[in-house]
């Protein structure tokens, strides 16, 4: 039975473990500020914060899309709704909003009422960029994006040197306005509350963030039992060990692309997954799941590919395999995994001396869109400037991900103009793409070599 705070109130529910959060708020608890839309990730209007307990006490919030969560991902946790932030006086998020004239039907505004106040709460910085890609997710069709972000940049302002500290952070928070004082009694809250232990029974369906089942099945998933993921802090880390980078099957995108050893060893990561899906989603889908989901344009699994990663997974039993990434795509959707077979652990090798990496995507918009194409390439080469390795993958251009096989060709030859014109020419000749609404195949395969170019063409060093 998933039990958690939604804003002050304790719930225990009977609903399934698999009904979306979006539908208990509105349908059961009564709660209409937080809006249904899409119902698929897309526009934000349902944007709620879950607070999670840490190991060491205190709660970790982050904005999520809730027409994508299910209760029982969410058990054990400190759920806000836009009713939780409304009292006298307004929150200084809402009041930026009323002040800088930021909402004009308000049918987005407590969506983004609550990206903001994640933000606040659980950006690793409080600059003003920060503040906008925590608004990636949050379409607004009235207001325009101006007055948002002037009312962003206020916010910035007003917080200019406060603390996130973590153990600190919260305290100023309350103190300036950004959230209610009810908050500081949660820790205390959540410790009382009796959660349902994970169900993960041999025939149970993991579910890491969510973000493709609960597009694809929400119906069916609610008669499954179901295994989450996001419960199994065993999975849940990224370090370094014997020149790899080891990470959790658990491990959200955002958490990926802020932790520590990713920034030291991959920086460019940091930006290019930005380019996945929203924050909203990030702060929940996982990069195991994007690989597991098999998309043949997943982001995820198309960087991985180029860094040459690979997969440990664990039976059901508890034997474990290793399988490189580069095996593991058998065909449209298939995979190398047995039935119960979980991906624990994604390997990364740490870039080799005079290697660098680089990212491409090509979609119809920035943020919040599936690629036409794209493309990660790792180029290795010697003091004197010679190719010793280079591993080029693209997405969209076939049924898996692909790894552009016969590169082995160029290994000794300089990337000057010619060479990196035959490259370009050799990722062409290996798409296969189909026409579809992202492209047509002709449109796909001229830009799987253009995007070889671009690869080359980035300064050096960018992405390393
Ligand atoms: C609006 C929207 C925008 C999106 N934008 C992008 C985008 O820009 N780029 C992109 O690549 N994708 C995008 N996606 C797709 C999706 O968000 C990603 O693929 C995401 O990374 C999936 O991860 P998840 O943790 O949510 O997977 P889930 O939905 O939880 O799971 C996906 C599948 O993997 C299985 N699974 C999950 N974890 C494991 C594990 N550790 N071991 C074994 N099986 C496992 C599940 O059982 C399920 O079959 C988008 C989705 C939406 C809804
Ligand atoms: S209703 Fe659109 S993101 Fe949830
Ligand atoms: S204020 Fe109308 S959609 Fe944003």
């Amino acid at each position: 039975m998933p039990s958690f705070i939604l804003n002050q109130r304790v719930v225990s529910t009977e609903e399934s473990p698999g009904l979306v959060l979006l539908e208990f708020i509105r349908g059961t608890a009564c709660l209409s500020g937080t809006k249904e839309a899409c119902r698929e990730g897309e526009c934000g209007a349902c944007t709620v914060l879950v607070g999670a307990k840490q190991a060491d006490g205190s709660v970790a919030y982050k904005a999520c899309a809730s027409c994508l969560l299910p209760l029982g991902d969410v058990d054990g946790c400190h759920i806000v709704t836009v009713e939780g932030l409304i009292g006298e006086p307004l929150t200084l998020v809402q009041r930026l909003i009323v002040e800088n004239s930021a909402s004009q039907c308000g049918f987005c505004t407590p969506g983004i009422v609550l990206s903001l106040t994640g933000f606040c709460l659980g950006s690793s910085s409080l600059s003003y960029e920060e503040a906008i890609n925590a608004l990636d997710g949050n379409i607004c069709r009235c207001t325009g994006y101006v007055s948002i972000r002037n009312a962003a940049r206020a916010l910035c302002e007003k917080l200019a040197g406060t603390t996130v500290v973590p153990s600190k952070r919260l305290d100023s928070l309350i103190s300036s306005g950004v959230v209610p004082e009810y908050f500081r009694a949660i820790p205390d809250q959540l410790s009382e509350l009796r959660s349902a232990p994970a169900s993960c029974g041999k025939d149970a369906v993991f579910v890491a963030g969510g973000t493709d089942l609960f597009v694809q099945k929400p119906e069916q998933l609610m008669e499954k039992s179901l295994c989450f993921l996001s419960k199994r802090r065993d999975l849940d880390y990224v370090r370094v060990d014997g020149g790899r980078l080891r990470v959790g099957g658990a491990v959200t995108i955002e958490d990926f692309r802020n932790a520590a050893p990713v920034r030291e060893h991959f920086p460019g990561l940091r930006e290019d997954l930005l380019l996945h899906s929203s924050a909203i989603l990030r702060n929940k889908a996982t990069l195991a799941g994007n690989i597991v989901n098999a998309s043949p344009i997943g982001d995820a699994a198309i960087i991985l590919l180029a860094l040459d990663a690979g997969l440990v997974i664990t039976a059901a039993a508890g034997a474990k395999r290793e399988v490189p990434l580069a095996k593991f795509y058998l065909g449209y959707k298939k995979t190398d995994l047995a039935c119960g077979e979980l991906v624990s652990e994604i390997v990364i090798p740490l870039l080799p001396a005079g290697a660098r990496y680089h990212f491409e995507k090509v979609s119809n918009r920035a943020t919040l869109d599936i690629a036409a194409v794209n493309t990660a390439l790792r180029v290795t080469t010697g003091p004197d400037g010679v190719i010793t390795g280079l591993i080029l993958s693209a997405g969209g251009v076939g049924p898996t991900p692909l790894l552009v096989g016969g590169l082995e060709a160029f290994y000794g030859r300089k990337p000057d103009a010619v060479t990196v014109d035959a490259i370009a020419r050799a990722a062409e000749a290996a798409a296969k793409p189909i026409d579809d609404i992202r492209g047509s195949a002709a449109y796909k395969k001229l830009l799987a070599g253009q995007l070889v170019r671009a690869h080359f063409a980035a300064p050096r060093g960018e992405a390393l």
